[in-house]
């Protein structure tokens, strides 16, 4: 599976999955306030804005799942749901643990929603570990709204190196 930068022609597709996805994972865990801020708009502007630093899996024009990650953080990962369980995550998750390496990120870190346990499971066998619960300060058109997540971190290198 190839992982590539975003296309601008490709905003409307990632920020549908992005949307869907969040629907899936997180709708009936997270704050019902938080949840009425996720529109399908809110993900496209975000997208918009991210977009130089957006990877996505799939052929052009139909992206299938995307990773974007910022300073020292693997801030977003999604996949659609007919592309779980196919190896697409892993590749994106590699994908971004390489970018993080080239920018001398040495422990990079996530936040992942509590009881997302099926995300949880997938960062634990890629080698994250969840070293305890965190604020995470989500970003929203209206500002941050702060959440009590898990904290998974992952050591790319290591210092005796
Ligand atoms: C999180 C995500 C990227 C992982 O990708 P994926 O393709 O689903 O990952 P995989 O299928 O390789 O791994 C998921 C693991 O969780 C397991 N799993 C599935 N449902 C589960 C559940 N409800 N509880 C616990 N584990 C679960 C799977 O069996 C698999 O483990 P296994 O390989 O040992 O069998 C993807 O599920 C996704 O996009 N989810 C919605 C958005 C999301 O939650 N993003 C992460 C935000 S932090």
């Amino acid at each position: 599976m190839t992982v590539r930068s975003a296309l601008k022609a490709e905003i409307d597709e990632i920020a549908r999955i992005w949307y869907d996805a969040w629907q899936d994972a997180h709708a009936r865990i997270l704050p019902t306030q938080l949840k009425e801020l996720r529109t399908l708009e809110s993900f496209r502007e975000r997208i918009q804005r991210a977009l130089p630093s957006v990877r996505v899996a799939g052929s052009i024009g139909e992206p299938v799942g995307f990773c974007i990650v910022k300073d020292d953080e693997l801030y977003q990962l999604f996949v659609s749901a007919q592309s779980r369980g196919s190896g697409v995550a892993a590749a994106l998750l590699a994908d971004a643990e390489d970018r993080l390496l080239q920018c001398g990120v040495k422990t990079a870190w996530l936040a992942c929603a509590i009881g997302n346990d099926r995300a949880a499971r997938f960062y634990e066998k890629c080698g994250w570990r969840r070293t305890g619960i965190m604020t995470n300060l989500a970003e929203t058109e209206n500002g941050t709204f702060p959440l009590e997540t898990w904290r998974y971190e992952k050591t790319l290198m290591s210092d005796t190196l």
